[in-house]
């Protein structure tokens, strides 16, 4: 009796074993998280493209800040290439919605450039931090067929992590309302992604 017991033990232990190395061999990525990514990525580039664009449209590229936006700027430009050369190359239909995320990011930038310096980098701080994690949780979700996708997202993330950060440098935390603000825009930025990877 013990050495049946002992007998089935083993087996399930084999089997268990089996059912993990085959999950383990398992490693590409779902096709609908993959068109997911990118199009929200997509969107979400092409949004940061428009917000920095409406605050240099309010300060001027060659001012102090408009020269501290513009670098971000210019990082922007190269995610957003890199997201129109992906959308290509797998065959992912963009979101419908730029146009809005055009109108939206814009008028997020100039509005809140509009409140001042320490606003505009209210702004930057929100929303990087917003990009910056969901960049960090969809690296968790791609598979080793998607290695180079997984690297390029966490080049991204450092650089949304850098520009977060260049925000609380500027004093993004003394502009007015700054908690509310942030939330706010927080909030925004959530609901434009749940929204841009499906539609
Ligand atoms: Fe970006
Ligand atoms: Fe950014």
């Amino acid at each position: 009796m013990p050495y049946i017991f002992l007998a089935i033990m083993v087996q399930k232990k084999k089997s268990a074993k089996k059912n993990k190395s085959a999950k383990k061999n398992k490693a590409s990525t779902d096709k609908q998280i993959l068109d997911e990514i990118i199009r929200v990525d997509h969107a979400g580039e092409y949004g940061a493209t428009r917000i920095y664009d409406g605050q240099i449209a309010i300060f001027g590229k060659n001012s102090k800040i408009g020269k501290t936006i513009q670098h971000m700027a210019d990082q922007e430009q190269e995610h957003i290439e890199k997201f129109n050369e992906l959308i290509i190359e797998k065959r992912v239909r963009p979101t419908a919605l730029l146009p809005l995320w055009n109108v939206a990011g814009f008028a997020l930038g100039a509005g809140t450039a509009l409140m001042g310096e320490k606003a505009a980098m209210a702004c930057t701080v929100a929303v990087e931090k917003v990009i910056g994690e969901h960049y960090r949780e969809q690296q968790e979700l791609l598979e080793d067929d998607e290695k180079e996708l997984r690297k390029t997202i966490a080049k991204f993330e450092k650089d949304e992590l850098e520009h977060h950060d260049i925000g609380l440098e500027h004093d993004a935390e003394k502009a007015p309302g700054y908690k509310v603000m942030t939330k706010v825009i927080e909030i925004g930025c959530k609901t434009a992604i749940a929204i841009s990877k499906k539609i």
